[in-house]
């Protein structure tokens, strides 16, 4: 574990003048703006680099990264579904020394700070990409997706349980001092305790969500689709899901949260505020248009000066209850 001076702070060169975008997210991470990139939809951002003004980012997440090369899932791996889209890309990666290899050393000399998302199948390979990540040049932070089956605990998730989900935490907690944000998994019935845990674990921020666990079928209805017959569902679909879990977690955890799922228009930003995230990370409407991130941060600030607003401040947890509203799981339908 080293102990680092701080990084990044949000630079001023781009800033509109007297506006504050800027977003703390503990640890000495403070991003430039709350427009971030989502895992696996950015590749490891210099694969745009000739269409898309990479330096202006909130943040990039990178693809998922594993201790050892991963070919990914059987194909097919995506299919379009209304509203969104369903993919089994099984975290296709070079591995983490070919990472850092390959594209630490560009991303160093960048102003974005890069967070790189961090997968495995115990808690043992989360930790050791954490260590050869820590201290690593260009590496501004990690993003654990741990949405990712738990060999030691029958191949079940890390993100649906709050002792595993807190353990794969504090253990990474233990080996580096990097800003740490952990994703959540939708696919739970109440996801408050797992927030939980994670803050008590150690964590800086959290992402959410990841993709929602979903299938479909083949043309000739002999088989499911995907070669991995279940596929992750992102896209607008999934935003009302995601707004309801940023809601709840806003009003369980005392971290950030960075909310993802279906962004595609300011009205979403606006709302992912609205409801007590600080930041948002885009990711399916980039495979439509790239450019549409850095365009987000013009029309925030723009809405900002509509509004008369130094900050977006502000506009964070406008929709969050005074008092704390009874949790999902308690139901839709039936009122006691
Ligand atoms: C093709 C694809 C690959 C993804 N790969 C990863 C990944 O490696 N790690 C991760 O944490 N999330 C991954 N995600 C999930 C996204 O980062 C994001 O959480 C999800 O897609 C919801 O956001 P969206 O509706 O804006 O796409 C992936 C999503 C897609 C569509």
């Amino acid at each position: 574990m080293t102990a680092r001076p701080t990084t990044h702070h949000a630079p001023e060169a781009v800033a509109t003048p007297g506006l504050d975008l800027s977003v703390d997210l503990g640890r000495g991470l403070v991003l430039p703006n709350p427009i971030l990139v989502a895992s696996g939809t950015f590749g490891y951002g210099i694969e745009y680099g000739d269409v898309v003004e990479v330096d202006r980012l909130g943040a990039i997440c990178c693809k998922g990264t594993t201790l050892k090369p991963r070919i990914g899932n059987p194909t097919p791996r995506v299919t379009e579904t209304p509203g969104g889209m369903l993919n089994s890309i099984g975290l296709q990666n070079p591995g983490v020394d070919t990472v850092v290899e390959k594209y630490a050393g560009t991303w160093a000399g960048w102003r974005v700070p890069v967070l790189v998302n961090v997968a495995g199948e115990s808690v043992k390979d989360y930790v050791e990409v954490t260590r050869r990540l820590d201290g690593v040049p260009g590496v501004a932070g990690i993003e654990l997706n741990i949405s990712c089956p738990n060999v030691g605990r029958g191949g079940l998730q890390f993100a649906i349980d709050a002792s595993a989900a807190g353990e794969v935490t504090a253990a990474v907690r233990r080996a580096t001092d990097l800003p740490l944000l952990v994703k959540l998994s939708p696919n739970v019935a109440d996801v408050r305790p797992i927030a939980k845990a994670i803050e008590d674990a150690g964590a800086d921020a959290l992402t959410a969500i990841n993709t929602l666990s979903g299938i479909a079928v083949s043309p000739s209805r002999d088989r499911p689709l995907l070669g991995n017959v279940f596929g992750g569902l992102s896209g607008p679909a999934i935003k009302p899901v995601a707004l309801r879990i940023v809601y709840e977690v806003a009003q369980s955890v005392r971290i950030p949260i960075v909310a993802i799922g279906g962004v595609t228009e300011l009205a979403d930003v606006l709302d992912y505020l609205a409801v007590g995230a600080v930041a948002v990370q885009v990711g399916t409407a980039i495979f439509a248009d790239p450019t549409l991130p850095v365009r987000l941060i013009d029309e925030l600030a723009a809405e900002c000066g509509r509004r008369g607003l130094d900050s977006h401040r502000p506009l964070i947890g406008t929709a969050l209850p005074k008092k704390r509203s009874a949790p999902s799981a308690k139901g839709v339908e039936y009122r006691p």
